[in-house]
Order: structure tokens, then sequence, then C-alpha cells
């Protein structure tokens, strides 16, 4: 996937496809790619690891949104969504993600990190080396701070590199005794300066939508957030539109779910830096439509495909199976399914390190034992990668599982 561009649709001739090729691995890092029996030739003195058989190696994929630290579940929306109740409905009522915050208050940190820990290895098997969590289920100054303990903990724990965005702006918590602007201006002055001398995260995300923050609030939430120098993530457009227009005013690095984006939004976005991204998995969890990734494409937007990987809307977190639907369901290029898991993921978490196989980038791969690469997707996700490198070191090997 080098030299494709971040932003538009991409035909899938314009993947590279190297045959007989080998990657040399130091440090953690590529430091060559290229055909097997030059680079063998050339390196003399290097251990040597081939692959029996036909494989294909991609880069380790990215998924950049999830919230796969929490504590519970919420089995019971499921049931009461498809016997007719909505999820704003739910969460009306008292359920949806103010029960997940019940639950994960109850939990101790490492209750939660085990969690975390548990969840993201289920991940690297399928191929995911790098794996962006969030908080906001702990909505207050003390419960947030223990859910980025735990994810940094987890982080510590696992494999693949874990991203941590706090999103104490998930909802107004029900026991504030107060308005949303105090909430946030509590946060934001209580909870950002812990949250740098910590070093829990340097990104800020906030749900803007009707059941959860306006855009008005969320201005000089996101302005302080700013000033300190977070980056800063939206959860835009899930149900109203509203959110991807503050992603932009504020140089959001992405704008995620985007389902009920029109054409205004899609082309304020398409002209942004914004990343927009899809999440499938939540459109698929929830029985909604699904985001207008083919429109985003064609409008020149940056698309990345995350899993929304939770308890509630989410809660099968399988990235590659969904970003497969989502390609099937927008008539999306193998390419650009592929390019929304790697390199374009990468952007949205505004790492540039990785994502592609690429002299410089880190060793962070993933091969599936096929000689074509079409098969991947073609399987729906059915067909999960047999091995998973991350900084060079073999991380999952299905033989020995
Ligand atoms: O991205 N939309 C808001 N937040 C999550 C869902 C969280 C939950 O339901 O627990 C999402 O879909
Ligand atoms: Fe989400």
């Amino acid at each position: 996937m080098t030299g494709i561009s971040l932003k538009g649709a991409i035909a899938d001739d314009k993947l590279t496809v190297l045959s007989d090729a080998g990657i040399i691995v130091a440090e953690g890092g590529i430091q060559a790619i290229g055909s097997f029996e030059e680079l063998r030739n050339k390196h003399k003195e290097i251990e040597i690891h081939e692959l029996n058989g036909n494989h294909v190696c991609l880069p380790g994929l990215i998924d950049a949104h999830t919230h796969i630290c929490f504590a519970g579940s919420r089995a019971k929306d499921y049931a009461m969504r498809n016997a007719g109740k909505s999820y704003l409905e739910i969460a009306k009522a008292g359920g949806g993600i103010w029960d997940t915050v019940t639950q994960t208050r109850k939990a101790p940190q490492p209750t939660l990190t085990k969690r975390t820990q548990k969840l993201a290895n289920r991940h690297l098997k399928n191929g995911v080396t790098t794996l962006e969590v969030k908080s906001g289920y702990g909505l207050s100054v003390a419960e947030e701070l223990k859910m980025l303990r735990a994810i940094k903990e987890a982080d510590s724990l696992v494999a693949a590199d874990l991203i941590p965005t706090c999103l104490a702006a998930h909802m107004l918590p029900k026991d504030y005794e107060g308005s949303a602007s105090g909430y946030l201006a509590e946060i934001a002055e209580k909870l950002f300066p812990i949250l740098k001398e910590e070093g829990l995260t340097n990104r800020i995300d906030a749900f803007i939508e009707e059941s959860a923050f306006s855009k008005e609030v969320i201005a000089p939430y996101f302005q302080q957030a700013k000033v300190l120098g977070f980056d800063i993530t939206v959860h835009a457009d899930q149900f109203s539109t509203g959110g991807s227009k503050v992603a932009v005013d504020f140089d959001a690095i992405s704008a995620d779910h985007l389902e009920a984006s029109t054409d205004i939004e899609i082309a304020l976005l398409a002209k942004s830096n914004v990343i927009a991204t899809a999440l499938p998995g939540a459109s698929i969890g929830l029985g909604c439509s699904f985001t207008p990734a083919r429109k985003l494409l064609d409008a020149g937007a940056a698309l990345a495909i995350a899993s929304d990987h939770n308890p509630g809307s989410a809660p099968m977190g399988d990235l590659l199976t969904q970003a497969a639907i989502l390609g099937t369901f927008e008539k999306l290029t193998n390419a650009e399914v592929l390019a929304g898991i790697t390199f374009r993921a990468a952007a949205a978490l505004n790492l540039q390190d990785r994502g592609r196989l690429k002299e410089g980038l880190l060793a962070d791969f993933c091969a599936f034992h096929s000689g074509d690469y079409r098969e991947i997707l073609y399987s729906q996700g059915n067909f999960k990668p047999c091995m998973v490198w991350k900084n060079g070191e073999l991380a999952f090997d299905k033989h020995s599982h």
C-alpha cells in the first residue's frame, strides 16, 4: 500500500503485490522489503524465518476505535432492541451506556485491566497489532482515571499497542447534580492536568448527540483540550448530524460513526483533513444503516474502518469481519477496505510509524495462508491470519495453539 494517497477512492490495481518477497526486520522495525532472493544475498548473516507454502503478508491491522475496557454485559439491551425498543429509548430508560457505567464503577482496576488484556489478545489473534481503547464508562474524575490507568496497565501486558483516549464526555452522568457545561468544566479543570502528568492519554473524545452533548456545550471543552495540546476525536453523526461539523471546526484527527451523515457532511469532511471513520460493528449491532463509505470516498474523504467494540452497540468485536461486510454493502474495493484498517486507520490515530509494509516503519504484520490477497475479504472475516508479528516479534502463531 505504499504510494497510495491518504484520501479518496482506490482501485485494486493501485495495490502493489510483491511476489516471492521478504522483509528484513531489525530492532522492531522494517529495515528493507523486496525480493527474497536479493535480500538473502545482500544480508548473509541474517536469521531467516521462511514461510512454507503461499502466504499473503499484510501490515498489522489497526483498530482505531474501541471501548474494550468495561465491566458487565448488555445482553438484555440486545434482547430489548430486538423486541422493538431503540438504542436511545433504552438509554433514556436508564439502560444503555449508563448500565455499563454502573457496572464499570463497581469493578476494581485490576479486574478492568484483566478484561482489557483478554480482549486485546483476542484482537491480536485476528491480526490487530494496534488498538485504540476509550474510557467513558467512569464519568467522574476518579472513575475515568481508574479506567485510563487500567488501559495503561493492560498496554504493558499485551503485545499490541493500546492507544488510550479519554471519553469522559460520553454522556452526562445521571448522578451529577448540575449542568452539562458544569460537568465538562470540572473534567477539564481536574482531569486534563492529571492525564498529562501521568501520561495517560493525549486524545480527547466526545459523543455529540441529542442524548449526549450538544455542539454548543462541547465547544469550550474542546477549546481547553486543544490549548493543552490534546488531539481531538469525535463520536459524530451517529443518529443525528452536527458532530462532523464540530470535528472539522476543531481540526479533529477523526470523526467516527457518520451513519447519519448527509451530502452536506460528506462534502465538509471530504475537503477537510479529518479522517472519516466508519464503524460497521455498530450498524450490525444496532441494525442501523451503514456509514456512507462509498460516497465519502468518492467525494475524496479519507476513510478508516474500526470495530467500535463495546458492550452495547457493537459487542462482536471482529474488525476484519465487519470491514468485509461494510465492503460488500458499500461496494468498496479490496484496496479501500484494506487501507481503512491499516494506513488510513493509523492516520485516524495520528500515528505515522505504522500501517504499511515499508522501510522505516514498525515491523507489525500478519500472514494469511493463501496465495491470493483477495481471498481475505472474500471470506468475510472467517479467514484469519495464521501468524501475527508485533515489533518484529512473532506474537501469535496458529500452529502453536
Ligand atoms: O460508539 N455512541 C456512543 N458510544 C458507543 C456505544 C457505547 C455503548 O453503547 O456502551 C458507540 O457506539
Ligand atoms: Fe464508540
